[in-house]
């Protein structure tokens, strides 16, 4: 009879044939008894996937391999590796390193704030435009599951397509983007508590047939509450962009979400300053309608720097469109274009 070291070693290179990987890689052999009196010997073996045609051949395998070292019966039950496990090893469905991975080119910037109604979606779409005019290949997660608006400021009325089982983006100005909102009826508000929608935000990375894309932007959830902490410990390095109105109290409110940034391992590109003042076309004065000082006094304590200040200004009007893309000429997009450049340069 062998012992219980010698059955080890037989079937460490056998392998998982879902996830094509060696037993010892996966740690699959999880239990092996040795009965000598009975001349028997009972298994526990942790595969990738249960009940399925492979598992039947892999029976086969391991039995024919005991047998042949002289072991007269075998009993082998099969159980599901853990999660975590299987992960780690899945291979990737097209082939190509996943977003998650942190093996693709892709720069991943979010867009954060401390406080909401500050023009986090305003500025995430801006943004993307304005790199895509800069020949950039942009992509954008609304991460906001519950408060998603990035398809209504887009101007977009479509939705997804499936490409197999991927997911396929929906592209506008030179952007492609996936959001919730794609995925509700009629703007109706999303009811999903805790795993459903981390496993929802997840598919966005995982799920979703980016192409080769030089930035991905996430428009994130206000504040630093859950859903906002999830989605920094989901991501696995980006650079953030701070956003900030210039009264000193919601300066001090996103000091707190530029921490959050620093505490969850995602460094902080700079602060941008929006509504910093309206400008009157009849004069050419500035008002400073929300305060001032803000935005510099974020960077300071951030030890960043402050990028831009975006005054307060709409999108040309266009018939039968609500979308909130700044045309090439306005002066707001010239700003955005700044923005783009300055991120170009320094990540
Ligand atoms: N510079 C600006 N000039 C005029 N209006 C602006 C400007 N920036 C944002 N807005 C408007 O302010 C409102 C809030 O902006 P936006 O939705 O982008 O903020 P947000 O931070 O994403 O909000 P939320 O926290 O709710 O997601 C929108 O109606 C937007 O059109
Ligand atoms: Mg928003």
């Amino acid at each position: 009879m062998l012992t219980k070291e010698e059955v080890i070693e037989r079937l460490n290179e056998v392998k998982d044939p879902f996830l094509h990987r060696t037993l010892q890689e996966t740690g699959g052999i999880v239990e092996v008894i040795v009965k000598e009196e009975k001349q028997h010997i009972s298994l526990k073996i942790a595969i990738g996937k249960l009940n399925t045609a492979e598992q039947m051949q892999l029976q086969q395998e391991i039995v024919n391999i005991l047998k042949q070292a002289g072991v007269p019966t075998v009993g082998l039950r099969f159980v599901q590796l853990p999660d975590e496990v299987i992960e780690k090893f899945l291979p990737e469905p097209s082939g190509k390193p996943g977003l998650l991975s942190g093996k693709t080119k892709t720069k991943f910037l979010a867009i954060a704030s401390g406080k909401g109604g500050v023009g986090k979606s305003t500025i995430t779409v801006n943004t993307a435009v304005a790199l895509a005019r800069l020949g950039k290949k942009v992509g954008i997660i609304d991460a906001d599951i519950y408060g998603f608006s990035v398809p209504d400021m887009m101007g977009v009325r479509e939705k997804p397509t499936l490409d197999g089982n991927r997911i396929v983006p929906v592209e506008r100005h030179g952007v492609q983007m996936i959001s919730m909102g794609f995925f509700v009826e009629d703007n109706s508000p999303v009811v999903w508590r805790g795993p459903r929608l981390g496993k929802m935000l997840k598919s966005f990375f995982t799920e979703v047939e980016w192409g080769d894309l030089d930035y991905l932007l996430l428009d994130l959830p206000p504040g630093t509450g859950d859903m906002a902490l999830s989605v920094h410990n989901l991501i696995p390095s980006s650079k953030e962009l701070i956003i900030t109105t210039p009264h000193p109290t919601a300066a001090f409110v996103a000091a707190r979400a530029g921490q959050m940034a620093i505490n969850t391992n995602h460094e902080i590109l700079g602060v941008v300053e929006n509504m910093a003042y309206f400008e009157s076309e009849v004069t050419g004065e500035k008002e400073y309608v929300f305060g001032q000082g803000g935005g510099e006094k974020l960077a300071d304590e951030l030890d960043t720097s402050l990028i831009a200040q975006l005054p307060l200004g709409q999108p040309y009007e266009e018939e039968g469109s609500h979308a909130s893309i700044y045309q090439e000429g306005h002066a707001l997009a010239t700003t955005y274009q700044k923005i783009a450049s300055y991120i170009i340069e320094h990540f």
